[in-house]
């Protein structure tokens, strides 16, 4: 008996993993984390299986069912939104089935903020734009940030930031980001990417609240840096045609005489 953690992605259902599809084919209880689970991702349950909707139930009762799962001998599929790596209370899940010696393992899913990228058609990483991604959200009810985990310090670095969680304070990250980014740069918000109702809105950080209006849903993500509009950027040195590497060498003595 194992528990299997997947990520169902971030809407569309055939943005599932082929394994995650054949997991939760093949296990008779599926757990599944609320409103941001499709449908159609269910639709691949066995006829008869037990799905359970976790978003009312406390951590005990979800552990609860899991071992009531092993004591049956049955597998299960446990789906949180998106990848499990962020913002999926896998970590706590895990830790409790370890003191349990309950089995499990991971399959990872496509995360929110890469279907968001997708979206925009962007690339995150630009040479001598942008050449990290940094995934952050701002305190919320239930989670404050860790003393250094401001947007002012990650702003400061100049990488484009991903801020989940925070569509509901927008004010405030404009504000704290205006400063080090400065009024010009571009921002994009896309609601639900990959979803039906997808909505996008691409402004500067100076015109994004008057851009967003009042939009409450707060399933978005904000991308923000210079990499979002960039068009005068280097071409990466990769796919260069004197740049010699093992899978391109160049030259009579290439570096890597090895590579075939
Ligand atoms: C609890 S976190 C889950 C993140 C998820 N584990 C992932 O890998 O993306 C929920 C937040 O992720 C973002 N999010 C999740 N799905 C999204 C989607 N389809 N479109 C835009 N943002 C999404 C939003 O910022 C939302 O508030």
């Amino acid at each position: 008996m194992t528990v299997h953690f997947i990520g169902a992605g971030p809407g569309a259902p055939d943005l599932l993993t082929l394994r995650g599809r054949d997991l939760i084919a093949r296990c008779p209880v599926c757990l599944y984390a609320g409103s941001l689970v499709p449908e159609a991702v269910l639709a691949h349950c066995p006829p008869g299986a037990k799905i359970v909707n976790t978003a009312p139930m406390s951590l005990d009762d979800i552990i609860g069912e899991m071992a009531v799962a092993h004591d049956a001998g049955v597998d299960v599929a446990r789906l949180h939104s998106g990848d499990l790596s962020v913002w999926s209370a896998m970590g706590e899940q895990l830790r409790r089935l370890r003191e349990l010696r309950i089995p499990y393992d991971v399959t990872p899913g496509v995360p929110a903020f890469a279907a968001a990228a997708a979206t925009l058609g962007v690339e995150l990483t630009l040479p001598g734009v942008a050449q990290s991604v940094v995934l952050t959200r701002t305190s919320g009810r239930a989670t404050s940030m860790p003393e250094g985990e401001t947007l002012a310090n990650f702003a400061r670095t100049g990488a484009t930031l991903a801020i989940h969680l925070s569509v509901h304070v927008l004010p405030q990250v404009v504000t704290e980001l205006t400063p080090h980014y400065g009024p010009d740069c571009p921002v994009a918000v896309v609601w639900r990417a990959s979803w039906p109702d997808e909505r996008v809105v691409r402004a500067t950080l100076g015109t994004l609240e008057t851009a967003v209006g009042a939009e409450m849903e707060r399933t978005a993500l904000i991308l923000v840096g210079r990499s979002l509009a960039a068009e005068g950027f280097a071409e990466s040195r990769l796919y260069a045609g004197d740049y010699d590497r093992r899978y391109r060498p160049v030259g009579t003595h290439p570096r890597f005489p090895d590579a075939s």
